[in-house]
């Protein structure tokens, strides 16, 4: 009998030992502890000894229960330490590892420069407006002082919705100047950037649609002079501090005395180059004193009101700080150009 149970000492310890699971670890301790296990089938020839011989018999099985069962527990430990220890592994985060870069795309060249003179304008304090793109011949002619037969009301020149030639998409953003004086109270300082459509072909400095920033002050006393130095200004910001304008005489209906404002060409200093197509300047915008009958139209009293307008091209301004060549570049929106900016 002692050495069925040396023999299961020995066989149990292996077993417990090298099992490598919980599951295992329970039917190990049935297999050698429970009702029908190896000690108790040992036990139940405890009958067969004698006398003398049980008392030592049965310490010897109790001793060998007892280690069986500290055997199982050890193992148990080992074992969900073991199990923690693979878990923390397996769910460990490296944080030192890269991320997935996700593409986020960034601002378009040509509303960074919208951007750039809305800041400038506000520091003036002027706000920026909206208008629809949708408008009436009224806003963007009649009130304008575009007279009927005009020929920038031709239908070869101007997008029209209707036969009768009185809902068009606006040929420029001047009929915001309407809006501005219709709705707003006195004094009136707008920039009013937006979308505008001609009837133009495609090619390296046209397109359909383009957008302008029209700009209006309206206040008493106002002269062309504040007109001049405020644009002078902007320039300056924009281009650089001595940047040199030249305000030519120009004509528009809707502006009296009216002009154009050119920079001396930034790239060659006036001496004429490519940027400049060897004309040493650059055209930027068309501005004017606002036209009396402009404001009496709108109800401003011009014996008491005056006010000047500017209107310019944001993609030429945006080709002229970027050198783009090709005003396509701007609307195709191919990457590859874009995130050169
Ligand atoms: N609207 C004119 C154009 O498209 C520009 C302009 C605006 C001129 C305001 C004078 C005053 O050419």
């Amino acid at each position: 009998m002692k050495e069925l149970m040396q023999s299961l000492r020995e066989a149990s310890l292996k077993a417990i030992t090298e099992a490598q699971d919980m599951d295992l670890l329970e039917t190990l301790r049935v297999k050698y502890l429970g009702k029908k296990g190896e000690l108790t089938a040992i036990l139940r020839q405890m009958g067969q000894l004698s006398a003398q011989e049980r008392p030592a018999m049965g310490q010897l099985a109790n001793q060998l229960r007892s280690d069986i069962e500290n055997a199982i527990e050890a193992r148990k430990t080992e074992l969900s330490a073991a199990l923690l220890e693979k878990k923390l592994r397996d769910e460990a985060l490296d944080v030192s590892l890269p991320g997935e870069k996700q593409p986020i795309g960034h601002k378009h060249p040509m509303y960074n420069v919208l951007d750039q003179i809305k800041d400038i304008f506000i520091g003036m304090g002027f706000e920026i407006v909206d208008g629809p793109e949708v408008e009436l011949a009224d806003y963007n002619f009649t009130k304008l002082n575009i007279d009927e037969g005009h020929p920038s009301r031709e239908w070869t020149d101007t997008f029209y919705f209707t036969e009768d030639s009185s809902i068009l998409l606006r040929t420029q953003t001047s009929p915001m100047q309407i809006h501005a004086m219709e709705t707003r109270e006195l004094p009136i300082r707008i920039i009013a950037p937006g979308r505008v459509y001609r009837k133009d072909e495609v090619d390296a400095t046209h397109s359909p649609m383009f957008h302008q920033i029209e700009g209006m002050v309206i206040d008493k006393g106002v002269t062309m002079s504040d007109l001049k130095a405020t644009l002078n200004l902007v320039v300056e910001k924009i281009y650089g501090k001595g940047t040199v304008t030249r305000f030519r005489p120009h004509h528009f209906p809707f502006t009296e005395p009216s002009c154009e404002m050119d920079i001396q060409c930034h790239k060659c200093g006036g001496k004429g180059c490519p940027t400049c197509k060897g004309e040493g300047w650059i055209e930027v915008l068309g501005a004017g004193m606002v036209h009396p009958k402009v404001l009496a139209g709108c109800g401003i009293d011009p014996d008491v009101y005056s006010g000047w307008a500017f209107g310019m091209g944001l993609e030429r301004l945006a080709m002229g700080e970027y050198k783009i060549t090709d005003l396509r570049l701007i609307f195709e929106n191919d990457v590859r150009f874009l995130e050169q900016f």
